[in-house]
């Protein structure tokens, strides 16, 4: 038998995988009004509850076996980068709507997702950075990149993040490349003795990721021009920093029909 969930009313959510991100935003969202945390999902989580504020949520191993049973609203997908798809494909037959703050989704799997969502009039939110502030410095990003021909983008995260580049960096090129009439350059070096040491590159744009114990999320993206630099720099200290988006891609998820790529969209910053 699975406990009973909280008595709350509100939007049902559940969450596959609770990890370093999942387990800190289920919390802060369990605290808000109009939410509801019915399931966990991760892979060590069968026959577990695990106590989210007030209440005890019912944790499983398989997604789909959490979402039959718990019917959940939306499902909020935070595992990795390879069970993504799977899990917000199966969450729209399902007819819950996904919202997907896992990292690395690619554009093909971007136009599939939005497919789905459209077959099944149902809507869905992929959001590669749930923190207000990284989003707005990608919307700024955007705008700098029309006027410097050159720049680099440096992510830093904790050493046990799984991927690189970040879905952030990613997504900061390719807002910026958007934006920009004409291309960004990479400023060539004739002799390079460390491998790699001028990292990857992305629509023109220097990518370079710095995993370190200690690091949390943070980004640059440095400008260069004649004679001048401009830098913008977003440092998230704590995953308190995603609850706040996380809360307004369900809502948004909720009130409308189609995907919606990016948590800039629904601040009102990109189209
Ligand atoms: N959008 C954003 O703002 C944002 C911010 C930070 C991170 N991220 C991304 O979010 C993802 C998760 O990050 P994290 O730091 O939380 O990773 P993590 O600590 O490694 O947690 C991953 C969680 O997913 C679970 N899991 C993995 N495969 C699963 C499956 N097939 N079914 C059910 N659960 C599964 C794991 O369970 P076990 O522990 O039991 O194996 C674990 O609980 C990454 O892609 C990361 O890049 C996004």
């Amino acid at each position: 038998m699975r406990p009973e969930m909280s008595g709350q009313s509100g939007t049902r959510v559940a969450v596959a995988g609770f990890g370093r991100l999942a387990s800190d935003v289920t919390r802060g969202l369990a605290a808000l009004d109009g939410i509801e945390i019915v399931g966990i999902a991760r892979r060590q989580g069968a026959d577990q509850t695990i106590r989210v504020g007030e209440a005890l949520v019912a944790c499983y191993r398989d997604v789909g076996t959490m979402m039959r049973e718990t019917r959940p609203d939306v499902l909020l997908e935070a595992t990795l980068p390879e069970f993504a798809m799977e899990h917000a494909l199966g969450a729209l037959a399902s007819g819950v709507r996904p919202v997907v703050a896992t990292s690395g989704v690619s554009d093909r799997d971007l136009e599939e997702l939005g497919r789905a969502c459209a077959d099944h009039a149902l809507g869905g939110v992929v959001a590669p950075n749930l923190s207000v502030g990284a989003v707005v410095l990608m919307h700024l990003a955007a705008i700098a990149g029309r006027f410097f021909e050159h720049a680099d983008i440096i992510e830093y995260h904790r050493d046990r993040k799984a991927d690189a580049p970040s879905g952030t960096a990613v997504h900061t090129a390719r807002l910026m490349q958007r934006a920009r009439q004409g291309t960004f350059t990479r400023v060539p070096t004739r002799t390079v003795t460390v491998p790699d040491v001028r990292g990857g590159e992305a629509n023109g744009i220097g990518i370079h990721s710095i995993r370190l114990p200690g690091l949390v999320a943070h980004q640059e993206v440095i400008f260069g021009g004649t004679g001048q630099t401009l830098t913008l720099r977003h440092d998230a200290m704590s995953n308190d920093s995603y609850v706040p988006g996380a809360a307004l891609a369900i809502r948004h998820a909720m009130e409308t029909t189609g995907l919606t790529v990016g948590l800039g969209t629904l601040l009102g910053l990109e189209r």
